[in-house]
């Protein structure tokens, strides 16, 4: 053999090598101590297209099945999603939703003007009582936002009285009038929506005094969240926890705001209709969200350093262009393995910083942005987001396990990202790693250090498909689901895993 030959095999055995051996993650069991609150995997229900009307509700006298007005395949959906908490009325709407609308008989409740969703009437069919008892067929804990922009706090303090209050008073008669004797268990509060924007468009400073005046006839064993900065307004974080946290038994939670989008907010690009490109800008763009939780971290620490206030993401998700045809205001669009890996990795994320991230929601959880549910008349798609939620559903209320994830780059036109995206967490003796191999073009092999336990045996699930842009539709076949996931046997605390391209795994130890 030539010398020039010899030389050659060692270095592709080296180069070959060096790819399998590079991607390191050591699993600390041995460190875990803080919980991934279930509320993480939380969901939100907005009067917003076909959210409720349709995809949620559809009345008691509809051809589609339903149980007292909701729909039949939903409920039993979300249910096997093991969906904890729903989010609702709104997003824009719930600043300009009186509440005293949507309660008695329905016949007489007045219509209004969903002035921010297509201008469309609100009949009020769907209100407190129809929301609570959706949310007990779920069994998701209720969370209620409050109308501070058109409201006012006797309004809302009123609500908080009807809904949780055991004393006599008017609010409890009439509740008791409407056929709910028992209070109702909501921990959940928020006070006003967006309020830099939709909610009223006010300055941080004005917001913060609203909301110490709102929170303060808002009472009882709450857990009330404050409407908090859009994306990177860290000004806006700074003021409002400086202002709020001087009657800091008022606070229990600051909200955020951060949707991911492709190109821009005037071109949100399509759903379905992408290439690599906009595969990698969309994957790029949601792993901002570690920078904002650790920026809004940093404020948040500056004044509540015992970390007791929550970080709520309580609107997250990709934000697209609607699907072509169908009305622009209201914003349903489709759901490919692209949203897969954007819910697989924000989640990643979400559990990695369980210690200040209390709870988040994505939107919305039907017919709107990025849902987990689609419906179409009797027929209902679960979309490879939906599947994303029923495989992580194992970290909800598990103790998060530290990790030191190393990895290669994944890269597109001279950018890079990280390939690899990963969490840990353990409950009842189980450890569950959930991965996203964000590279759709390359298998990425990865070594995993067990630390601190013995485990004699692994296994896995898996969701991936042919096509980046593959995604489940009406009158088709299922093409993006959980697979299961061939996992090697954990020897001597190590295990290699090779993540197949563009997937997000879960692999369970025991
Ligand atoms: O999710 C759609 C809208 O986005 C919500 O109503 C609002 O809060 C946000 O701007």
């Amino acid at each position: 053999m030539k010398k020039n030959t010899i030389y050659s095999i060692l270095l592709l055995s080296l180069i070959s090598f060096s790819a399998i051996g590079q991607n390191t993650m050591t699993v600390h069991t041995d460190l875990a101590k803080t919980k991934i609150n279930k509320e993480i995997y939380g969901h939100f229900a907005e009067h917003l297209g076909h959210c409720i009307y349709g995809g949620i509700y559809v009345g008691e006298d509809s051809q589609i099945p339903n149980v007292k007005g909701f729909r039949e395949d939903v409920v039993g959906a979300l249910l096997d999603m093991k969906i904890p908490l729903l989010r609702w009325p709104g997003g824009c709407f719930a600043d300009t939703y009186h509440w005293k609308d949507g309660i008695g008989p329905r016949q007489q409740r007045p219509s209004m003007v969903n002035i921010h969703w297509g201008g469309v009437t609100e009949d009020n069919s769907f209100g407190t009582h129809e929301f609570l008892d959706f949310c007990k067929l779920i069994k998701a804990e209720p969370y209620i936002n409050l109308n501070v922009g058109s409201g006012t706090v006797q309004e809302a303090s009123e609500w908080v009285e009807y809904v949780t209050s055991k004393n006599i008073s008017p609010m409890t008669d009439l509740r008791k009038k409407n056929g709910q004797e028992e209070p109702w268990n909501v921990k959940f509060w928020g006070i006003g929506n967006e309020n830099w924007g939709c909610g009223g468009n006010m300055t941080p400073e004005y917001y913060a005094d609203l909301y110490n005046r709102f929170a303060s006839y808002c009472g009882g064993d709450l857990y009330r969240i404050a409407g908090g900065p859009n994306v990177d307004d860290y000004n806006w974080m700074d003021v409002l926890m400086k202002k709020t946290t001087r009657h800091r038994h008022l606070v229990q939670g600051v909200s955020l705001h951060s949707y991911t989008f492709t190109t821009s907010w005037e071109d949100k690009g399509s759903a379905t209709d992408f290439d690599e490109s906009g595969w990698f800008a969309d994957l790029k763009n949601t792993l901002n969200m570690e920078t904002l939780i650790q920026e809004h971290s940093k404020i948040m620490d500056k004044y509540d350093p015992e970390k007791k206030i929550g970080l709520i993401v309580d609107e997250w998700g990709n934000w697209f262009n609607v699907e072509p045809g169908t009305n622009p205001g209201f914003l349903y669009q489709q759901n490919t393995l692209r949203d897969a890996l954007v819910a697989g990795i924000n989640l990643n994320l979400f559990n990695n910083h369980a210690d200040r991230v209390a709870m988040a929601n994505i939107a919305q959880a039907v017919n709107v942005l990025q849902s987990v549910i689609l419906t179409k008349e009797d027929e209902m798609v679960l979309t490879p987001t939906y599947y994303v939620f029923k495989m992580y559903s194992v970290h909800q209320d598990a103790t998060l396990i530290p990790t030191d994830l190393k990895c290669e780059n994944y890269e597109f036109n001279g950018k890079s990202i990280p390939a690899v995206n990963a969490s840990a967490s353990t409950k009842d003796g189980v450890v569950s790693v959930t991965f996203c191999n964000l590279n759709p073009n390359k298998k990425e092999s990865i070594d995993l250090t067990l630390a601190g336990q013995e485990f004699k045996s692994a296994s896995g699930q898996i969701i991936t498909s042919k096509n980046m842009n593959d995604c489940n539709d009406f009158g088709k076949d299922e093409i993006v689901k959980i697979n299961s996931f061939e996992v090697k046997k954990p020897k001597n605390g190590k295990l290699s895993i090779d993540l197949p391209a563009k997937s997000v795994v879960l692999i369970q130890l025991k």
